[in-house]
């Protein structure tokens, strides 16, 4: 099959823009750095997984779903869009999300209870825990004669990666075959994944960075090779991804996912005061604090234009507000 004959629903809002960014270019020494703000996908506040969810959906409508599962921590962006596309949609929705307990329905949690996603909160728990408790609910669901589609958590299936082999498609549109640095940020590999597929058919000179946010490097160069190769047989793309085509790091996400870091707040604060470019603690500022070592290390080209795709992530900013409380300057009178 070729890409075009798998189903696929219109939810999000493409091309996204991309733009330069020069004061932070020459902030961290590069002649050149644009923004492909993949943020701006529109879908309930934006963020990469609308693309994938394009896919996703497709695949779920042409299943005959009417209730949408997925998983994920208390702040996904993933749950959250995934809530969104099923409402767009018509369908009925259940969440199970795991980690450490919340105190308030802030962030993305505020707008999947918006979105009247129906939530399983497995206090302390992770994915195995998420998955049961789907195959759980889905079960039920069936024997009340629904029919439930589950998106693995972050969307990061074959299908789910289709998504970024067309935005490197897109990109291409935008910017032609230039030998840009691509720089992303990386939790379940499916945007990776597809990012470097997508670039090995269509920006055949581009480079490909991924800073992790959650795993260890040899975690990323297996899952992202097996989403890559997989999406690469069903479009009969007639190539192979190997660990050669791209490049992940894994020093730059702290002690843990979720927890924000240092330097990852302080690419919060100059992608806002030098850009008006908003990021998130989670995953984007942490990327872009990646982005900015290996501008300061070498490791990318200064010469080179560098592409950051913005990922999104933003509506999980607000459950981070006490960490940026210090930096106001507010005189009250
Ligand atoms: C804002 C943001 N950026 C990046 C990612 C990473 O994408 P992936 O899980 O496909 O690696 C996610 C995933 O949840 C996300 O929400």
């Amino acid at each position: 099959m070729k890409i075009d004959d798998y189903p696929r629903v219109h939810l999000a809002h493409l091309p996204t823009p991309i733009e330069d960014a020069p004061r932070l270019a020459k902030r961290y020494g590069l002649s050149r750095l644009l923004i492909k703000r993949d943020d701006q996908t529109g879908l309930t506040g934006g963020g990469n997984k609308a693309r994938k969810l394009e896919y996703l959906m497709g695949d779920a409508l042409a299943k005959g779903a009417d209730v949408i599962l997925t998983d994920g921590g208390p702040q996904s962006n993933h749950a959250r869009m995934t809530a969104g596309a099923a409402r767009k949609l018509g369908l009925d929705v259940r969440l199970v999300l795991a980690g450490p307990d919340f105190d308030e329905f802030q962030g993305n949690l505020l707008l999947d209870v918006l979105l009247g996603a129906e939530i399983l909160f497995l206090r302390d728990k992770d994915v195995p825990e998420m998955e049961d408790g789907m195959s759980r609910i889905a079960e039920e669901l069936r024997a009340q004669g629904r029919t439930p589609y589950i998106v693995p958590i972050g969307g990061s299936t074959p299908v789910g990666a289709l998504g970024y082999v067309r935005a490197m498609e897109e990109l291409r549109g935008q910017i032609g075959d230039e030998p840009v640095q691509i720089v992303l940020a990386v939790g379940s590999c499916g945007t990776f994944a597809g990012t470097v597929l997508g670039a090995k058919i269509h920006l055949p000179q581009a480079q490909i960075h991924g800073i992790s946010v959650s795993s260890r490097n040899e975690r990323i160069y297996r899952r992202t090779t097996e989403i890559a190769n997989e999406t690469a047989r069903m479009i009969d793309a007639g190539i192979t991804v190997d660990q050669t085509d791209f490049h992940p790091y894994d020093r730059y996400f702290g002690t843990a996912y979720g927890i924000p870091t240092e330097a990852g707040n302080a690419a919060i604060l100059d992608a806002a005061r030098l850009e008006g470019l908003l990021l998130d603690p989670v995953y984007t500022g942490k990327a872009m604090s990646g982005l900015a070592d290996l501008a300061r290390t070498g490791v990318l080209d200064p010469s080179r234009p560098v592409v950051f795709i913005h990922t999104g992530g933003v509506p999980g900013l607000f459950a981070f507000h006490g960490e940026f409380q210090d930096q106001a300057v507010c005189r009250k009178q």
